[in-house]
């Protein structure tokens, strides 16, 4: 898969591609990285880039001509993403819907934004990665070819799996995990852990599950209940769940959770 990314700060981007996981996927060729410094397209002897908005008010505007520029001169800009805050938020499912595109191309904006007719000449779709404001799209960017790269075949090692990872098919969040040393400072890991009991890890990871989605984000549960998602072991699980709940109400007590 291609990114094609546009910006001001090349540096900001740069240095994300060339370590860790990222790094290693653009190594391994699963991901090509091309980062466009705008400014280089400025027609103007001091490489300016920006403007005040018509009509008046705060801050500074990305001039057209830069951006037209750079984009004609990429040529195969495949789809356009502009990372702003008005656009829709960025989840799993759309990550994973971008990460079947073969080329995308992002366009990080400064200061107070773009202006609107690259958005009209342009743009696909506008992303946002949650509902507040970055001092400029870069960030964004990167979140976005993260999670986009770790969805691409050969991303992730034999390791580091996307199995049971928050946000899969079920969309529930994760279970807890624990390493050595089994005690560390007084605190335990849950006995079950180190049973060597298989089944009955498989089931506490499970229901685990279950209840962190129920308290931190039971939003995802209900969209979980309502796609059907959950299988028949993870339904029964639940209403499992809901009656310790009930019987807790009875006696207090949180057996083993
Ligand atoms: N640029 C500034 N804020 C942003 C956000 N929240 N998402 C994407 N791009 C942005």
């Amino acid at each position: 898969m291609k990114f094609n990314i546009l910006t001001l700060f090349p540096g900001t981007v740069g240095c994300f591609f060339k370590e860790s996981i990222i790094g290693r996927a653009v190594e391994n060729e699963i991901l090509s990285v091309n980062i466009v410094n705008i400014r280089d397209y400025s027609t103007d002897r001091h490489g300016k880039v920006d403007d005040s908005p018509f009509g008046g008010g705060r801050g500074m505007l990305l001039q057209p001509d830069p951006i037209f520029r750079a984009l004609e001169d990429i040529g195969d800009t495949g789809w356009v993403v502009h990372m702003s805050p008005m656009g829709s938020r960025l989840d799993q499912r759309r990550v994973r819907e971008l990460s079947l595109i073969e080329t995308v191309t992002l366009i990080c904006g400064r200061y107070e934004g773009i202006d609107q007719r690259v958005v009209e000449a342009w743009v696909d779709e506008e992303i946002s990665i949650g509902d507040y404001v970055l001092t400029g799209g870069e960030t964004a960017a990167c979140v976005l070819v993260d999670c986009v790269a770790r969805e691409l075949e050969g991303t992730l090692g034999a390791g580091e799996s996307k199995a049971e990872e928050s946000f899969d098919a079920t969309g529930l969040l994760e279970y807890e995990q624990y390493t050595r040393p089994a005690s560390y400072r007084g605190m335990e890991v849950p006995d079950i852990l180190i049973s060597g009991n298989h089944e009955a890890i498989r089931k506490w990871r499970m229901k685990r599950r279950l209840l962190n989605t129920m308290e931190r984000r039971s939003d995802l549960l209900a969209d979980a209940m309502n796609r059907a998602a959950l299988s028949d072991e993870y339904m029964a699980l639940l209403a499992e769940i809901e009656k310790e709940k009930g019987d807790e109400g009875d006696t207090g007590d949180r057996e083993g959770l």
